[in-house]
């Protein structure tokens, strides 16, 4: 089996740090939701991936590399614009040939694992193999429409009145009999090719269309809040490791990762947090569920529930929560600021709060 990890989108819902920065480079736990997505595929026993990119893809090549660091073999395959997820099967046609493949979209996190779904997809291997996941409302997903064996009967993208509550979670088993489907739709109303209409179509000439629920948590990354919550998600299993240097005058509750080279100094670390190699942290209070990217610096500052990726500079801002701060990015107080901010910020950004 290959696998195929769809990752050019240009992440509207995630300005303005998408727009110097791929959305599948937004960290989690400090880490590319694109590197936790290869280890998943890895850990599915599966190393031969193609990533499709455009959009930013040398910034994407050069966090991720040949995979090797990851166990994977990467092959790179570029798509000139978003034209869909069905597109995206049709130009890697030659790269997956007639392999299974299982599709995993580059913004969906999924950390507790498929590794049940493909064994069950690898033990029956109907044309395609639905994660769908039950949510509240699934009105902004594709719907899957199920019978009692498990049986896909109909789909929809994002219907405005859903006839069910199971969403598709971005996660895909198909045979090669998808290639064939994915030449025979044309685009939706958005201008995509969909993957749900190509699916539709297994459905309507008779192929074995399955939908399987995943129980675990299930997260699309795609706005500010849910790379938030999918943080606070993953931070909940941290386990614990301080290489970096923290001060006697320091105090850290909860689970902390400090890494090599961080330096923390007369702060009150309350985990779950990440401090990133590197990182500077001086007179503050971080957390909990905060992520410090490497090199920051922090100084005099109150931070919860907040990412600052590459670089950041925080200081006397002293309350910021629900944030992401982009890369190399300063935000400052001058006069000491004790009001609640709550800021998403582009890489490069100079903020002076008052
Ligand atoms: C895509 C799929 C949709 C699926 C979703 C999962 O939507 O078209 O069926 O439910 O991913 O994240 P998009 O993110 O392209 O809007």
């Amino acid at each position: 089996m290959k696998a195929l990890v769809p990752a050019g989108g240009t992440g509207t819902r995630l300005r303005p740090l998408s727009y110097s920065l791929p959305k599948a480079l937004i960290p989690v736990a400090n880490k590319p939701v694109l590197q936790h997505i290869l280890e998943s595929i890895r850990d599915l026993g599966v190393t031969e991936i193609g990533v499709v990119a455009g959009h930013g893809d040398r910034d994407i090549a050069e966090a991720v590399g040949d995979g090797s660091r990851y166990g994977v073999e990467l092959t790179w395959i570029r798509q000139d614009r978003p034209r869909g997820l069905a597109h995206c099967v049709r130009i890697a046609r030659s790269y997956l040939g007639d392999s299974d493949f299982v599709m995993y979209l580059g913004d969906n996190m999924l950390p507790d694992g498929v590794g049940d779904i493909a064994a069950e997809f690898a033990a029956t291997r109907p044309a395609a193999q639905l994660v769908v996941s039950r949510v509240p409302d699934p009105r902004a997903f594709g719907v899957a429409e199920v019978d009692g064996d498990g049986r896909v009967v109909r789909l929809a993208e994002k219907p405005a009145r859903p006839r069910s509550d199971l969403a598709l979670t971005g996660v895909y088993f198909f045979t090669p009999a998808i290639h064939r489907a994915v030449w025979s739709i044309t685009p939706s109303a958005r201008g995509e090719l969909e993957i749900t209409d190509a699916v539709q179509l297994l459905v309507d000439q008779g192929h074995d269309v399955r939908a399987v629920r995943y129980q675990g948590y299930w997260k699309d990354t795609g706005r500010a809040e849910d790379v938030l919550e999918c943080n606070r998600h993953v931070l909940a299993s941290l386990r614990p490791r301080i290489t970096g240097d923290v001060g006697e005058e320091c105090e850290v509750n909860g689970p902390a990762v400090i890494e090599e080279g961080a330096k923390v100094t007369r702060s009150r670390i309350v985990g779950p947090v990440v401090i990133g190699a590197n990182a500077v942290v001086e007179d503050s209070h971080v957390g909990p569920n905060v992520c410090i990217a490497a090199g920051c610096t922090l100084r005099d500052v109150r931070l919860s529930d907040s990412l600052t990726l590459d670089g950041a500079v925080l200081s006397g801002v002293n309350d910021l929560h629900g944030s992401i701060i982009g890369r190399h990015a300063t935000v400052v107080a001058p006069g000491r600021s004790t009001a609640r901010h709550r800021l998403v910020v582009g890489d490069h950004t100079h903020i002076e709060v008052a």
